[in-house]
């Protein structure tokens, strides 16, 4: 399984924080927004990785994440010139999925335990597979109706009337079709490729599954100042109730076997003294 970490847009919404830094690198808590969804892919066993966003924007991902090495990941970049779409990211990425399955998560969705990604990832056997989570304000997202045994019936995107509250957050499974679905779309209404018109053409196949989340696992889309907000401070609690850190890569990879004790140990040492390195280093043992 192959990973997108799509991390583009205007980030118009959260302007003037977006005037020199992009969405996905304003801080959640105490790191990059981007370090959530990356901490998500290692964690869930994916190692190749490409990241895209705009040709402005990419130049800082590529300071902030390197080659992925520290993480021991692979990491490789894309540009996307115009926001034309989330499923766009499949025709940019088409030669890195190849014909791999590959999981499409937003930049700007939060999801606070991996496990429910992991498991999807051991369980994927093809087609999609999204996931649905119970929202007070469905009519925001892509929305998804669900009949008695929880088997997905129809898609809307941002449904003026939605007949569900179950919002589909951005993080996606897909096989290597995917490419050829994207490749075949036309924009819906807004003008972009629609990410709710490629689960469509699953659920018309015949071959989409939906996982329901479970409440508090995932922050949807932190893209407005109070939304951003809410977010650090779902982390913290998270981190609190826990009684770990989340979203620190480098410890992701340490515990999966990616990185060794000294690599890990050297990264933090390049650091200067902060409260990421202490942790990093306490870590260690
Ligand atoms: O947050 C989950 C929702 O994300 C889904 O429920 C919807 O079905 C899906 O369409 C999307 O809705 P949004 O209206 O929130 O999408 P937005 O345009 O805000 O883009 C989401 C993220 O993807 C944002 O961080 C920017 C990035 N993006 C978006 C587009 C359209 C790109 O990098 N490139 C793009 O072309």
């Amino acid at each position: 399984m192959r990973g997108i970490l799509l991390a583009g847009g205007a980030g118009s919404r959260l302007y003037p924080l977006t005037l020199v830094a992009s969405k996905q690198l304003q801080p959640v808590y105490d790191k990059p927004m981007v370090y959530y969804p990356l901490t998500n892919l290692i964690e869930s066993g994916i190692r190749e990785i490409c990241l895209i966003s705009t040709p402005a924007d990419l130049p800082r991902f590529r300071e902030l994440l390197g080659d992925g090495s520290r993480f021991g990941v692979r990491l490789e970049y894309r540009e996307q010139a115009r926001p034309d779409g989330i499923a766009q990211a499949f025709r940019i990425a088409a030669d890195f999925v190849g014909d791999d399955p590959v999981v499409l998560i937003l930049g700007d969705n939060l999801l606070l335990d991996s496990e429910p990604l992991r498991e999807s990832v051991r369980r994927f056997a093809g087609g999609a597979t999204v996931f649905g989570l119970s929202v007070p304000d469905p009519e925001r997202y892509g929305v998804v109706e669900l009949d008695s045994a929880g088997n997905p019936v129809a898609l809307e995107e941002k449904p003026l009337n939605p007949r569900s509250e179950w919002a589909v957050p951005g993080i996606y499974l897909y096989d290597a079709s995917v490419v050829e679905i994207a490749r075949g779309m036309r924009p819906g209404p807004r003008g972009e490729l629609e990410i709710t018109d490629v689960n469509r053409e699953y659920l018309r196949r015949g071959q989409l599954t939906v996982r329901r989340l479970p409440p508090g696992t995932l922050c949807l889309d932190a893209g407005t100042s109070s939304s951003l907000h809410e977010a650090s401070v779902a982390v913290q609690k998270a981190e609190e109730a826990r009684g770990i850190r989340i979203g620190c890569p480098e410890l992701a990879a340490f515990r999966s076997g990616w990185i060794t004790r000294e690599t890990m140990a050297a990264v933090a040492a390049g650091m200067p003294r902060c409260e990421y390195r202490t942790h990093l280093e306490k870590s260690l043992g």
